[in-house]
């Protein structure tokens, strides 16, 4: 249910739940804007129809009830009122009633530090939705958080709407994962199996290549047997890591394992790096990144690719000489003719870092959410627009 007609809000009390949780450094200034930029639109659609609008987030995971300074979305109003060109007021204490004007927009201060809020209480719920006459929910970066501003007040406001940036998430992940172009190909690195390893086995099922980085791949190294040094793994999931690779080869599908290495004695910015071919790697090395051999193995498939979906680097591409592998792979996603999806804290750095971000066919506002999504998990807060739209 994308966005209600403009008509429809003509005058109406609108509440849009947001996701402006956003970086900032320690003097308080936000250091990233993606998702405050992202969650325009919706606003300006309201307001645009006359409407009194009244926007709220999270930012950071305050403690219930008690309000401290670094909790506050103000830096978030300033910033939104220069991107809207109008003014923000931040409103305190606002569960019990808020005064907005038709075509004024106000934001309603962290709504995680309302006593209730994470446990998704619906006598908070009841009253938030009591504030409005149309709920929209626009936060897909915390669509699968089930709490009182994502859920509950959906169960209760009059009328309820996904917002524009919600549906645009959900329909390129549909794209991506529901009907895609073949071959569909993911990319998931990161440290660990362990906090990856449901999107692993989901993914297990469906992709045609799934290409594992990280201390992920070392996991997956040790799994066919090769000696992966000192590096980084988890002994306790060899065997799960052997099962993804046999279940997929069963259908045809492949888990590439490097053939080349980027090993360090250390784990520093200065370690020297080494290229080596895995038969050579030594009980002394750690591996840090994919070698070129490898990179461009998988650069070729990036080429082949219909659909790519792309979470984690495959090195430690902080340090510059461990970032060959990742740097690679992010050009040849760039340049891929196939409909590609990134999405995760470090994956958008990667894409900052080689200023790619133009050609990336999609890229998700979301952290945990996107994770939970190639998961195959249902996001709650979109679960129970659903519930209401089918009624
Ligand atoms: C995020 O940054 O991933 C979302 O805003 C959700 O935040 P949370 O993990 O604190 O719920």
């Amino acid at each position: 249910q994308d966005l209600i007609d403009q008509q429809a809000l003509q005058g109406k009390r609108v509440f849009i739940r947001a996701d402006l949780n956003v970086p900032q450094d320690d003097a308080g200034n936000i250091t990233e804007d993606t998702r405050i930029r992202a969650s325009v639109p919706a606003i300006q659609a309201a307001l645009k129809a006359g409407a009194a609008v009244m926007v709220t987030s999270h930012l950071g995971r305050p403690t219930e009830g008690e309000f401290k300074p670094e909790d506050s979305l103000a830096p978030v109003a300033k910033r939104l009122s220069e991107l809207l060109g109008q003014s923000v007021e931040l409103k305190q204490d606002w569960v019990d009633g808020v005064d907005v004007a038709p075509g004024s927009v106000v934001l309603l201060e962290n709504c995680r530090v309302n006593k209730g809020e994470k446990k998704n209480s619906d006598e908070l719920a009841q009253k938030m939705a009591k504030l409005c006459d149309v709920y929209v929910n626009d936060a897909f970066g915390t669509a699968h958080r089930a709490e009182a501003t994502t859920h509950g007040i959906a169960k209760f406001a009059p009328v309820v709407a996904a917002g524009p940036l919600l549906a645009a998430e959900l329909d390129a992940l549909g794209k991506a994962l529901g009907q895609p172009q073949r071959p569909l190909l993911a990319i998931v690195a990161g440290s660990k199996v362990s906090s990856k390893l449901t999107i692993l086995q989901s993914l297990a099922d469906k992709v045609d290549n799934l290409i594992v980085g990280g201390g992920i791949a070392n996991t997956f190294m040790k799994a066919v047997g090769l000696n992966i040094g000192k590096s980084l793994v988890e002994n306790d999931l060899v065997d799960e890591a052997r099962a993804i690779i046999e279940k997929m080869s069963q259908r045809g599908a492949q888990v590439p394992i490097p053939v080349d290495v980027v090993c360090a004695k250390e784990f520093a910015p200065t370690a020297a790096a080494t290229v080596k071919d895995v038969a050579d790697v030594a009980d002394d090395d750690m591996i840090l990144d994919i070698g070129p051999k490898t990179a461009a193995m998988l650069a070729e498939q990036v080429a082949k690719a219909g659909t790519i979906v792309w979470n984690g680097p495959v090195g430690v591409f902080e340090f510059d000489q461990f970032a060959e592998g990742t740097k690679t792979l992010a050009l040849a996603i760039a340049q891929s003719r196939g409909f590609s999806i990134a999405g995760g804290g470090d994956t958008l750095a990667a894409i900052a870092k080689y200023k790619i971000a133009d050609q990336i066919g999609y890229i998700s506002t979301g952290g945990g959410a996107f994770l939970e999504f190639l998961e195959g998990k249902t996001l709650p807060a979109v679960d129970i627009l659903l519930q209401r739209s089918a009624h």
